[in-house]
Formats: C-alpha cells, structure tokens, sequence
C-alpha cells in the first residue's frame, strides 16, 4: 500500500475516534484537500466552524482561520496541523506598536482611498478617527478583531460595508480589497496599507501576457490583487466566488488570478474546462506547510491546539458574529 494511502487510513481512523472534522481552505495542497470533510473559502469555514457539530476540528490553513473557529466554538478543539503556519498580511497590523517598520506607498495617495502608512497602530487610527467604525478583514489577528466592530472576507466586504449606518469606514489591513471596496460603495473608506504577497505581485503585464496566451479565456482575480489589475479583470471574487463562476460560465477556458491551490477544484468540478494561471508563481508557502503527516501528527497527539482568552474571544466573536448575521 503506497505511504499516502497508509496516512489516509490512518486520518480516517483516528478522526472517528476523536469526533473530528478537518477544514480545509481552498488554497490546501491537493492530497490535504482531499482528505477534507469541508473545502471552502474564508467566510464559508467560519460559518461550518460555527456550524458543525464535532468534538475536534483539524484546521489545514494558516493561524487566523483556526483562531477564527476557536472563537466561534470554544468547546470544540481545535488544533492546526503547522502551528508556524501564519499570514504575513495579518501579521501587518498591530493594535498597538511603537514600532516603525514598514513604508508607506508612495502613489496610493492619489487613489480614491487614504492609506494609512504603517507606522501606526491600531489604535492610533481608532484614535484619529473615535466615531468611525472598523471593519476588520478575517485576515487580522484575534486582538485586532477584538478592538473591530465588524468583520469582513474578500466575498463580503462591500456588503459589511454597505451594512453599516456611518459614512465613513475603517477597514484593515488589505489597501488592495478596501481600494476594490471603495470602488463599489458611496461611502469613504480609510484603508490600512497592508498587503498580500502573493496576489499584490501580479502586474498588468501578466494580464497582458495571459490574454495574448489565453485569447478570449475570462479572467477571474481576487480582490487582494492590485486595483491596475482588477480593472481589467472579467469577474472579482473569493476564492469559492470563483468555482460558482467557473461553474455557471458557458466559457471553457478560465484565467485564474488567485493562489494555485484553488486549480485543483476548479479543475476536479469542471472536468471538461480548461483553467491557466494568471502567474505560476502564486503560492502561498504558509498555506503549503500543511500536509497528512502534519494532520496525522496533530490528531494523534492532540498538539497544537489553538485558543483565544477569554478577554479577546468575546469581543473578536462580537464583530465575527456580527459579519455571519448579515451573510
Ligand atoms: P478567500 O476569502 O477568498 O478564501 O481568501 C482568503 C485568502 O487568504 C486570500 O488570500
Ligand atoms: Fe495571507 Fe495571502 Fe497567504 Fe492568503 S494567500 S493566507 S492573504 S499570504
């Protein structure tokens, strides 16, 4: 029996004796995927984390996605599989930091968006602005959700935004979702200056070069993609967004702008669609670090278990909560 087939087995086993469910995001490797009760996108793991009756959930994804079902389940344990699995874009916002590390962008200032540059915290902006609310991405760490008053995923941002009675928003930490956002909304919103690394790489160029490769394939990108490029995008939307796109398409070839890891089940539930990517490099190496060894590992010896205290987990669940309402 080939050694995967042995660690499967095995997975299986031993989530039936601990009542466990593993979640998997939709940019897992393939076999980590596969061996998922739940594939999705942010918002959708949040509500089945929410949801799911089970003892155990085994998170493949990075930190804030399992930070986010401990807080939606405190009863439930939960554990991820590579504890120093983390995402750099969450990691750009503190609540509060004399640190100043990062620069500001010089040229985003023109944009209909006022970024923030990073040498503030948190609080320092809640600061400036005491009667405008914060609309925190799920990408943030708990303790920024905790001093949020909404949260948000790249399938529901304008919607949480719009959902707000104030004509001014806060929302961090990704400028190239909240400059999308602001494209779609009357109101203003105050943007952070953070980004991700692997969507806020692709150029026009790349667009340029995929649709001379790939002419009249539709192009989908992920709003954490720069604003240059989702203008010239055919479709904006999550990462599932993508996969109901894809599915409802009468097209048969797609350019996807997003992390590699959604190819694998844009093209597993479209068998007879062709799928190329915007840039071959778009890998997420935290989101690779998972794998059934790491799965195994952490369900045998029921390891690193991710929690929240108790003092963060009520006001983190208060603006998590408050998203799953009007999703
Ligand atoms: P989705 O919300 O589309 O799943 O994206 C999460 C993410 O980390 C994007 O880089
Ligand atoms: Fe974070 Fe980007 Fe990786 Fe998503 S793809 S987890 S936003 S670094």
């Amino acid at each position: 029996m080939p050694l995967s087939q042995d660690l499967r087995e095995e997975i299986l086993k031993q989530k039936r004796e601990k009542r466990a469910i593993i979640l998997s995001h939709n940019y897992q490797r393939e076999e980590v995927q596969d061996i998922a009760d739940f594939v999705g996108d942010s918002l959708e793991l949040s509500r089945t984390a929410a949801a799911i009756d089970c003892e155990v959930i085994v998170f493949c994804g990075v930190n804030f996605m399992a930070e986010s079902a401990s807080i939606l389940s405190p009863k439930k344990t939960v554990l991820l599989p590579e504890l120093d699995a983390n995402c750099p874009m969450a990691d750009m916002i503190e609540v509060s930091s004399t640190r100043k590390v990062w620069k500001t962008f010089p040229g985003y200032e023109t944009q209909p968006v006022f970024v923030f540059p990073h040498e503030f915290s948190l609080r320092d902006i809640k600061g400036k602005y005491p009667d405008v609310p914060v609309v925190a991405y799920v990408n943030t760490t708990a303790d920024v959700k905790a001093e949020s008053d909404i949260c948000c995923t790249s399938a529901n941002v304008v919607k949480v935004i719009e959902s707000l009675p104030d004509e001014r928003v806060i929302c961090v930490p990704d400028r190239n979702l909240s400059m999308w956002a602001q494209k779609n909304t009357e109101k203003k919103v105050i943007a952070w200056d953070g980004f991700c690394h692997v969507h806020d790489r692709v150029t026009k160029e790349d667009v340029a070069k995929a649709r001379r490769d790939h002419p009249g394939a539709p192009l989908m990108a992920h709003p954490e993609c720069r604003p240059e490029v989702l203008e010239l995008a055919d479709h904006v939307t999550s990462t599932s967004g993508m996969l109901r796109f894809a599915h409802a398409s009468p097209a048969q070839e797609f350019i996807v702008g997003t992390e590699m890891g959604l190819m694998h089940r844009l093209k597993k539930e479209n068998p007879g669609k062709a799928f190329y990517p915007l840039r071959k490099d778009m890998i997420c190496p935290n989101m690779k670090k998972t794998t059934l060894k790491s799965v195994l590992s952490a369900l045998n010896e029921m390891r690193n278990v991710i929690k929240v205290s108790e003092e963060v987990r009520i006001p983190a669940k208060r603006a998590l909560d408050r998203m799953l309402a009007i999703s």
